[in-house]
């Protein structure tokens, strides 16, 4: 299970030593949210700000592009040191050079689809994907609540993995909490993103634990149950 503290949800004066926040708080990766005002009406930061942290870390760098233009950006931040980059399924067409692309600067690949958007939408690029982002919020903001009714999409995408053995991870970003985590856990999920539910804890090692014990014994439990089903 992964455990990915948003930087959305750290100070802005101080991404660095939020970074570092980050590391010692035990999470295996950092999500970096990037926003252009106009896929999402808000902005957040961009790939210097992603160059100046990676000598400051050994984190997996999850970038999240909530773009409108990613093809502009997919090369800046591989050479800022993304790991793993993610574009969205509302961009249709533009999806798979999209996706070749990245995989041909040499990062992993990542696919998102938005809570009003159907799960239908991703089935095609299955097979070419490392991890499947389900957004449990509208994207654009740090801090809102989950919406429950993305929660079926999580096990539709499980039950795709499992049918056809393919090994993408399924993410969920927005409104994750202890609880929240828990739930999405029961669906099929194994990366959660958390800003404000990590960042906002005083002791967000504890937070970290907390969330990655919590997760790991319901992962077990629902793999259990889908093991009794078959
Ligand atoms: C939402 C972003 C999220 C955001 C989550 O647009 O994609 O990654 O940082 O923040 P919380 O966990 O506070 O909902
Ligand atoms: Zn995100």
């Amino acid at each position: 299970m992964i455990i990915a503290p948003s930087l959305l949800a750290a100070d802005f004066g101080r991404f660095a030593k939020d970074t570092l926040r980050a590391e010692r708080s035990g999470a295996d990766w950092l999500h970096l949210d990037i926003m252009d005002g106009h896929f999402v009406p808000n902005i957040s930061f961009g790939p210097a700000v992603v160059l100046a942290l990676r000598p400051q870390t050994r984190l997996f760098f999850d970038v999240h592009l909530m773009c409108s233009r990613p093809e502009i950006l997919l090369e800046p931040f591989a050479k800022a040191g993304a790991d793993l980059i993610t574009v969205h399924v509302e961009l249709g067409e533009r999806v798979t050079p999209l996706l070749w692309k990245i995989k041909s600067l040499g990062t992993q690949v990542g696919l998102a689809v938005n809570p009003p958007t159907s799960i239908a939408s991703v089935r095609p690029y299955l097979g070419q994907i490392d991890l499947l982002l389900v957004m449990t919020v509208n994207p654009g903001f740090g801090g809102q609540a989950f919406i429950e009714e993305t929660l079926p999409k999580i096990q539709q995408a499980d039950a795709w993995r499992r049918e056809q053995e393919l090994p993408y991870r399924i993410e969920v970003d927005g409104g994750i909490k202890f609880e929240t985590a828990v739930e999405c856990a029961r669906a099929g999920a194994d990366t959660f993103v958390s800003g404000t539910g990590l960042f906002n804890q005083r002791n967000m090692k504890a937070a970290v634990r907390k969330m990655r014990r919590l997760v790991t014994e319901e992962h077990r439990r629902h793999a259990k149950l889908v093991k009794k089903s078959v």
